[in-house]
């Protein structure tokens, strides 16, 4: 299975939510399962490495982002990707306006949690909101650690 999370610039909930779930994949013992990566709907910040504050929280949390590169998501991902998942609505309905073929489109939460809401986007706020984005992917990241269980 191949799951990819997506954000707008790639460089703080996305790669910080593929950091998560990469890590509870390998306590879970599905790391040779399901592969996981991430990208941006924005070319921006293409080939830079993620946030210094998603960075600082990952790593007080015990999670590696270090070797993590932001790209723009290209069509070949809805081909190889079994599903992607939006951080937020407008990530979501920028991912259902390109051409698609294969992979399931949803909203993380809505996903993971059956709660429709929103990864906030941190980027133009402090430190708090990289905590609080941090707590929303870990709890989703669990919830789709139980889901894959059970399937895989
Ligand atoms: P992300 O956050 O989508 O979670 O990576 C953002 C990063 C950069 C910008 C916006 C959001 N930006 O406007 O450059």
């Amino acid at each position: 299975m191949r799951i990819l999370m997506v954000c707008l610039g790639n460089i703080c909930r996305s790669p910080s939510a593929e950091g998560i779930l990469r890590q509870k994949l390998k306590q879970a013992d599905l790391a040779n399962k399901v592969m996981v990566d991430s990208a941006g709907i924005a070319p921006w910040h293409q080939g830079e490495a993620p946030d210094k504050r998603a960075l600082q929280v990952a790593n007080k949390r015990g999670y590696d982002l270090t070797r993590l590169i932001a790209r723009q998501i290209r069509p070949e991902d809805f081909a190889q990707f079994d599903l992607i998942l939006a951080m937020d609505k407008a990530n979501l309905k920028a991912l259902k306006s390109m051409p698609q073929q294969t992979a399931q489109v949803a909203l993380l939460l809505h996903y993971a949690l059956a709660d429709s809401d929103e990864v906030a986007d941190p980027y133009y706020g402090d430190i708090k909101g990289f905590e609080v984005m941090f707590d929303q992917l870990e709890t989703a990241c669990d919830a789709i650690i139980t889901q894959l269980r059970k399937i895989l």
